[in-house]
């Protein structure tokens, strides 16, 4: 879909940790960006027929042994070629510049002095703030090179090739610090690559339904649905090309939020005609996980069970080729990434919700090129109310790792109602659009209080609030004291078997954001 029927940019991954930076800042420009391998060849490169490629920066030297290296032919395709950081001493090495570690390393906010402003820096000042993160860099170049931008101690803080469509940055255009960054990208975008700006949401759609129904073609598929965005979004664009042709299944395994299940349901029975299945396995869920306490037991109990109920009620639906899953670009960039690949296994969050091959369907992954807050406008293009387009992520083992210990009935709804509370009172004072996840844990240590004047012995509830755009790192929210004293006396107050509310202070990392 992407470089057939959109103008695309190709990124090709180092191993910088700002590669997705890079490729949502030009989706951002109205231009389609793909990350790639640094492996890829240029047969690869002219199939898919970029109207400009970006060198990502990387972690490595260039000079050292096993640093990764793109083909070298990449340079010499008549495609324009931004290098950023890594990828400029890259680019420029192969086109006969010698890099050398410097004395000079930059890192942060540096000013720099624009000298040309013809091309890159095109209706830029004359002197620009940007980030940058660099040991080493070119402190010669060749004669065939021209300095566009200097710092004081970096001479070619920007620089381009005379001959060649050679463009190169020692600084991070994609980062917010970098204030002119978003121009710089747009020059090299419309000035140089001379794009038009043809990635739409609206003819997203259009092409992404023709493809699915191009993929899928009178056969049925079945999608499950978790009360998340990426399902209910899949859910919505293959409706719109198949209609009837979709099964939905909504599992209630009994950990779920207060009043989720019925609410999804209303969802799309109001808004979609769609085939729902609603399969009630609380009761299930709840047997196999009595006793557990460890979270990657509850994780791998809740994945299975999870997977023998789905497919129960798949079998009851006759002729099922596809299953649709909502995976996004971030799952599958890992698989091209430079230095990519889990490390060690922190929290096994991926065997979790995701359906095994076994089951014998054909995938149907309709926003597997999308980052989330684009799956996000598309939903409210398909007509997805807002409370599902904006809600917060929840995992899918669900309130089970957010109960420390023993799973109950009791210690579930004790969670609902302090969960539902904190959700209120953060949407009361506007701030739930600006926090990524907030939510509350239980804790089972009882300490003593007082209430009247008897004495209580009763359980914590803690209450965890983040900020966070890839949920890889995050910050814990300054929530206005007067407003964690309203959910903390609503919480005490309204929620038997509670008598004292903390907060948590602590960032990712080293803290992950859930508690298990
Ligand atoms: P952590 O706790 O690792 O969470 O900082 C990062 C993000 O992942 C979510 N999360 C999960 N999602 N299955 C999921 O589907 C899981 O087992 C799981 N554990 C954590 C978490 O809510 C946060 O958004």
């Amino acid at each position: 879909m992407h470089s057939k029927t959109h103008e695309a940019i190709l990124v090709v991954d180092f191993g910088s940790q700002y590669s997705h930076l890079i490729a949502r800042r030009i989706r951002e420009q109205n231009v389609y960006s793909k990350i790639v391998s640094h492996k890829i060849t240029p047969e690869d490169v002219k199939q898919q027929n970029p109207k400009g490629i970006i060198l990502s920066g990387g972690p490595a030297s260039v000079y050292a042994s096993g640093a990764p290296r793109c083909n070298e032919k990449l340079l010499y395709m008549d495609i324009p070629v931004l290098g950023i950081c890594y990828g400029f001493q890259l680019g420029s090495q192969i086109l006969g510049a010698e890099i050398n570690s410097s004395e000079n390393r930059e890192y942060g906010n540096t000013r720099c002095t624009v000298k040309d402003h013809s091309t890159l820096f095109s209706s830029l000042d004359d002197s620009i703030d940007v980030w940058m993160s660099h040991g080493d860099q070119a402190m010669e170049l060749p004669d065939d090179f021209q300095s566009l931008a200097y710092s004081d101690n970096c001479p070619y803080a920007a620089a381009r090739h005379k001959e060649r469509d050679f463009y190169g940055v020692q600084f991070h255009p994609e980062v917010t610090h970098t204030p002119s960054g978003k121009q710089i990208l747009n020059n090299f975008l419309f000035k140089i690559c001379g794009c038009s700006g043809d990635w739409e949401m609206s003819s997203y759609i259009k092409s992404a339904v023709e493809k699915v129904q191009k993929q899928v073609g009178k056969e049925k598929v079945i999608c499950g649905l978790s009360g998340g965005v990426d399902s209910a979004v899949a859910a919505a664009l293959i409706y719109n090309a198949i209609g009837s042709n979709l099964s939905c299944v909504f599992v209630d395994n009994g950990l779920l939020r207060m009043n989720e299940s019925e609410s999804v349901i209303k969802t799309f029975k109001e808004n979609f005609k769609v085939d729902l299945h609603f399969v009630n396995a609380r009761e299930r869920f709840l047997e196999k996980l009595s006793g557990v306490t460890d979270p990657e037991q509850k994780r791998k109990i809740i994945g299975h069970e999870f997977i023998d109920v789905f497919k129960d009620e798949a079998n009851k639906i006759a002729d099922i080729k596809y299953l649709a899953q909502g995976t996004l670009y971030p799952d599958i960039i890992e698989s091209v990434s430079a230095h990519g690949g889990p490390t060690v296994t922190i929290k096994s969050h991926h065997n979790v919700g995701a359906l095994p091959s076994e089951l014998g369907f054909e995938l149907v992954e309709p926003l597997k090129e999308l980052f989330k807050d684009e799956v996000r406008k598309m939903g409210s293009e398909l007509g997805l109310p807002d409370d599902i387009i904006w809600r917060h992520p929840f995992p899918g083992p669900g309130l089970a790792i957010r109960i420390i210990g023993d799973i109950t009935e009791d210690r579930l709804q004790t969670l609902r109602f302090a969960d539902e509370i904190m959700i209120q009172e953060i949407k009361s004072a506007g701030l739930y659009g600006k926090i990524a996840q907030a939510f509350a844990v239980f804790l089972p240590v009882s300490t003593v209080g007082v209430m009247g004047d008897e004495r209580s012995y009763e359980n914590v509830i803690a209450l965890r609030a983040v900020e966070s755009t890839d949920f890889m790192t995050a910050d814990w929210v300054k929530i206005p004291y007067e407003v964690l004293a309203r959910i903390s006396s609503r919480i005490i107050n309204e929620v038997r078997g509670v008598n004292r509310v903390v907060y948590d202070i602590s960032s990712k990392p080293p803290s992950t954001i859930e508690w298990e």
